[in-house]
Parts: C-alpha cells; structure tokens; sequence
C-alpha cells in the first residue's frame, strides 16, 4: 500500500522522542506510519494496532511505554516487542503490528519499501 522509496523523515526526526509518525496520502487514503529507533536500527510499522485497529499513540510521536522498553497502544494498554512488533502484554497477545520495510540512506533519509 506505501509506494516504493516513499521518503518517510530524516533520522534526526526521531531525536526527541525516539520514534516519528508519519502520515502519507496513498491513492486518496490516509496511511499512518511510524518508525522508531531500536538501538542503533530503524524499524517500521503501519500504526494501526491488531486489537481495534486504532493509531497507538495518543500523543505527536509517542509510542513508548514508561519503561521505553516496548510500544504501548494507548487506546487499551497492548505493549508490543520493539524489534518484532509482536503483542507481548494486553488485549491482543501474540498478535502483530504489520512492519513496513525502510532504509536510511546516507544522508539520514529514512526510505520506505527501499
Ligand atoms: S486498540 Fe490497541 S489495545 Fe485496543
């Protein structure tokens, strides 16, 4: 559904809070996305989360729980695993958010579907 080498934000965007949403007009759909900082790698998922399909964040690029240790969907608490989106704690365990392939380039251009 993201075209192919979409620019999603510079790397420096994530500065601040460590994960950035983005959201992208794709054939006349509104499309959130949000990438986040996992150590050093940057990670990808469509923000819609498995349990209602409702955006994480109820704040601008706010995706951790207090820990920073794993996204936290606001809406009813589901934390998710960084690294492989997959609902570790909340109403929808063992359900995933869907990842969305990105690169940076070496400008800090973070591109989705590379
Ligand atoms: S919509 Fe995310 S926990 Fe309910």
């Amino acid at each position: 559904m993201i075209k192919p080498k979409t620019f999603l934000c510079h790397a420096l965007d994530l500065d601040a809070t460590g994960a950035k949403e983005i959201v992208l007009e794709q054939n006349g759909a509104r499309v959130s996305v949000f990438v986040v900082k996992n150590g050093e790698e940057v990670l990808g998922y469509v923000n819609a989360c498995p349990h209602a399909r409702l955006p994480l964040n109820w704040r601008e690029d706010m995706f951790f729980d207090l820990s920073g240790r794993y996204l936290l969907c606001a809406n009813h608490g589901a934390h998710f695993d960084i690294a492989t989106g997959k609902c570790v704690r909340g109403p929808c365990v063992g359900q995933s958010l869907t990842p969305l392939s990105v690169r940076v380039d070496g400008g800090g251009d973070i591109i989705a579907n590379p």
